[in-house]
Protein backbone atom coordinates (compact mmCIF):
# COMPACT_ATOMS: atom_id res chain seq x y z
CA UNK A 1 0.00 0.00 0.00
CA UNK A 2 1.38 3.60 -0.62
CA UNK A 3 2.13 5.77 1.71
CA UNK A 4 -0.82 7.61 4.05
CA UNK A 5 -1.05 11.28 2.44
CA UNK A 6 -3.14 12.61 0.25
CA UNK A 7 -1.58 14.49 -2.75
CA UNK A 8 -4.20 16.88 -4.32
CA UNK A 9 -3.48 17.74 -7.94
CA UNK A 10 -5.90 19.93 -10.65
CA UNK A 11 -5.52 22.91 -12.60
CA UNK A 12 -4.97 26.32 -11.00
CA UNK A 13 -8.34 27.18 -9.64
CA UNK A 14 -9.65 23.38 -9.19
CA UNK A 15 -9.87 24.23 -5.01
CA UNK A 16 -6.72 22.47 -3.77
CA UNK A 17 -6.32 25.03 -1.01
CA UNK A 18 -9.53 25.15 0.27
CA UNK A 19 -10.14 21.49 0.14
CA UNK A 20 -6.91 20.94 1.35
CA UNK A 21 -7.20 23.05 4.85
CA UNK A 22 -10.63 21.06 5.16
CA UNK A 23 -9.08 17.17 4.70
CA UNK A 24 -6.48 18.20 7.01
CA UNK A 25 -9.10 19.35 9.56
CA UNK A 26 -11.33 16.49 8.91
CA UNK A 27 -8.45 13.68 8.65
CA UNK A 28 -6.24 16.02 11.56
CA UNK A 29 -3.19 15.49 9.27
CA UNK A 30 -0.95 18.28 8.81
CA UNK A 31 -1.44 20.28 5.03
CA UNK A 32 1.36 21.12 3.03
CA UNK A 33 1.46 23.31 0.21
CA UNK A 34 4.24 22.91 -2.35
CA UNK A 35 4.49 26.14 -3.10
CA UNK A 36 4.79 27.22 0.10
CA UNK A 37 7.19 24.90 0.55
CA UNK A 38 9.43 26.03 -2.40
CA UNK A 39 9.15 30.08 -1.30
CA UNK A 40 10.58 29.17 2.10
CA UNK A 41 12.88 27.52 0.59
CA UNK A 42 13.85 29.87 -1.94
CA UNK A 43 13.40 32.72 0.14
CA UNK A 44 11.09 34.66 -2.54
CA UNK A 45 7.60 34.15 -4.16
CA UNK A 46 6.97 31.72 -6.62
CA UNK A 47 6.10 34.61 -8.76
CA UNK A 48 9.54 36.06 -8.31
CA UNK A 49 11.01 32.94 -8.82
CA UNK A 50 9.15 32.58 -12.14
CA UNK A 51 10.61 36.36 -13.15
CA UNK A 52 13.82 35.85 -12.15
CA UNK A 53 14.74 32.31 -12.88
CA UNK A 54 12.54 31.29 -15.48
CA UNK A 55 9.98 28.49 -15.57
CA UNK A 56 12.45 25.62 -15.89
CA UNK A 57 14.40 26.27 -12.35
CA UNK A 58 10.49 26.57 -11.05
CA UNK A 59 9.85 22.86 -12.28
CA UNK A 60 12.95 21.65 -10.85
CA UNK A 61 12.35 23.50 -7.62
CA UNK A 62 9.15 21.90 -7.94
CA UNK A 63 10.25 18.13 -8.18
CA UNK A 64 12.75 18.43 -5.15
CA UNK A 65 10.21 19.69 -2.95
CA UNK A 66 7.73 17.15 -3.87
CA UNK A 67 10.38 14.71 -3.46
CA UNK A 68 11.05 16.00 0.03
CA UNK A 69 7.83 16.52 1.04
CA UNK A 70 6.17 12.91 0.34
CA UNK A 71 8.91 11.60 2.31
CA UNK A 72 6.62 12.02 5.45
CA UNK A 73 3.22 10.97 5.92
CA UNK A 74 -0.30 12.07 7.54
CA UNK A 75 -0.19 15.24 4.98
CA UNK A 76 -2.64 16.53 2.55
CA UNK A 77 -0.21 17.65 -0.32
CA UNK A 78 -1.49 20.52 -2.39
CA UNK A 79 0.40 20.57 -5.17
CA UNK A 80 1.06 23.05 -7.97
CA UNK A 81 -0.75 23.15 -10.87
CA UNK A 82 1.78 22.18 -13.30
CA UNK A 83 3.19 19.68 -10.88
CA UNK A 84 2.08 16.29 -12.94
CA UNK A 85 3.48 17.84 -16.52
CA UNK A 86 6.06 16.18 -15.28
CA UNK A 87 6.10 11.81 -15.27
CA UNK A 88 8.21 11.83 -12.75
CA UNK A 89 6.68 13.88 -10.94
CA UNK A 90 3.37 11.79 -11.61
CA UNK A 91 5.25 8.67 -10.23
CA UNK A 92 6.79 10.31 -6.89
CA UNK A 93 2.79 11.47 -6.17
CA UNK A 94 1.19 7.94 -6.75
CA UNK A 95 4.01 6.35 -4.77
CA UNK A 96 3.61 9.22 -2.14
CA UNK A 97 -0.56 8.95 -1.48
CA UNK A 98 -3.46 8.60 -3.06
CA UNK A 99 -3.48 11.13 -5.91
CA UNK A 100 -6.66 12.99 -6.08
CA UNK A 101 -6.95 15.40 -8.94
CA UNK A 102 -9.65 18.17 -8.55
CA UNK A 103 -11.61 19.39 -11.60
CA UNK A 104 -13.93 22.43 -12.41
CA UNK A 105 -14.96 23.91 -15.79
CA UNK A 106 -13.43 26.63 -17.71
CA UNK A 107 -15.82 29.22 -16.96
CA UNK A 108 -15.92 28.42 -12.79
CA UNK A 109 -12.10 28.46 -12.96
CA UNK A 110 -11.83 31.78 -14.72
CA UNK A 111 -14.57 33.14 -12.23
CA UNK A 112 -12.46 31.90 -9.11
CA UNK A 113 -8.82 33.35 -10.66
CA UNK A 114 -10.56 36.63 -11.76
CA UNK A 115 -8.77 38.84 -8.95
CA UNK A 116 -5.91 36.73 -8.79
CA UNK A 117 -2.73 38.59 -9.74
CA UNK A 118 -0.10 36.17 -7.81
CA UNK A 119 0.17 33.29 -10.85
CA UNK A 120 2.88 34.11 -13.45
CA UNK A 121 1.40 32.03 -15.91
CA UNK A 122 -1.62 34.38 -15.74
CA UNK A 123 -0.60 37.25 -16.75
CA UNK A 124 -2.40 39.14 -19.52
CA UNK A 125 -6.00 38.04 -21.13
CA UNK A 126 -7.27 35.26 -18.18
CA UNK A 127 -9.90 33.98 -20.86
CA UNK A 128 -7.61 32.90 -23.21
CA UNK A 129 -4.59 31.72 -20.92
CA UNK A 130 -6.70 29.51 -18.78
CA UNK A 131 -7.95 28.49 -22.11
CA UNK A 132 -4.78 27.61 -23.83
CA UNK A 133 -3.38 26.20 -20.84
CA UNK A 134 -6.18 23.87 -20.21
CA UNK A 135 -5.53 22.97 -23.77
CA UNK A 136 -2.26 22.46 -23.07
CA UNK A 137 -2.70 20.05 -20.15
CA UNK A 138 -5.56 18.27 -21.09
CA UNK A 139 -4.32 14.74 -20.59
CA UNK A 140 -1.71 15.38 -17.62
CA UNK A 141 -4.44 15.10 -14.90
CA UNK A 142 -5.92 12.16 -16.23
CA UNK A 143 -3.18 9.85 -13.73
CA UNK A 144 -5.13 10.07 -11.36
CA UNK A 145 -6.94 7.43 -9.66
CA UNK A 146 -9.24 9.56 -8.08
CA UNK A 147 -11.13 12.43 -10.29
CA UNK A 148 -13.77 14.85 -8.30
CA UNK A 149 -15.53 17.24 -9.93
CA UNK A 150 -15.99 20.30 -7.63
CA UNK A 151 -17.93 22.57 -9.65
CA UNK A 152 -21.51 24.16 -7.86
CA UNK A 153 -20.33 21.83 -4.91
CA UNK A 154 -19.69 22.67 -1.58
CA UNK A 155 -16.26 22.44 0.49
CA UNK A 156 -17.93 20.04 3.06
CA UNK A 157 -19.72 18.02 -0.03
CA UNK A 158 -16.20 17.57 -1.53
CA UNK A 159 -14.59 16.79 1.72
CA UNK A 160 -17.62 14.27 2.45
CA UNK A 161 -17.14 12.72 -0.91
CA UNK A 162 -13.41 12.00 -0.96
CA UNK A 163 -13.58 10.63 2.70
CA UNK A 164 -16.11 7.94 1.52
CA UNK A 165 -14.05 7.68 -1.93
CA UNK A 166 -11.50 6.52 0.30
CA UNK A 167 -13.36 4.47 3.19
CA UNK A 168 -14.46 2.65 0.35
CA UNK A 169 -11.28 1.94 -0.71
CA UNK A 170 -9.62 0.78 2.19
CA UNK A 171 -12.29 0.03 4.42
CA UNK A 172 -10.90 2.87 6.95
CA UNK A 173 -9.33 5.87 7.39
C1 LIG B 1 1.24 26.69 -11.71
C2 LIG B 1 0.34 26.68 -10.67
C3 LIG B 1 0.57 27.41 -9.41
C4 LIG B 1 2.06 27.57 -9.15
C5 LIG B 1 2.73 28.19 -10.34
C6 LIG B 1 2.55 27.37 -11.62
C7 LIG B 1 0.92 25.95 -12.95
O1 LIG B 1 -0.03 26.71 -8.32
O2 LIG B 1 2.66 26.35 -8.86
O3 LIG B 1 2.20 29.49 -10.51
O4 LIG B 1 1.83 25.71 -13.76
O5 LIG B 1 -0.27 25.56 -13.13
P1 LIG B 1 -1.63 26.65 -8.06
O6 LIG B 1 -2.19 25.54 -8.87
O7 LIG B 1 -1.73 26.38 -6.60
O8 LIG B 1 -2.17 27.98 -8.45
Amino acid sequence: MNKQNIVLVGFMGTGKTTIGEALAARFGWRAVDSDQWIEKQAGITVKEIFDTLGEARFRQLETEALTQILQREQQIVMTGGGAPIKKENQEAMLQGGEVICLNATVSEIIERLRQDESRPLLQGNLEERVQTLMEQRKDVYRFAPIQIDTTNKSVETIVTEIENLLKNKHGKR
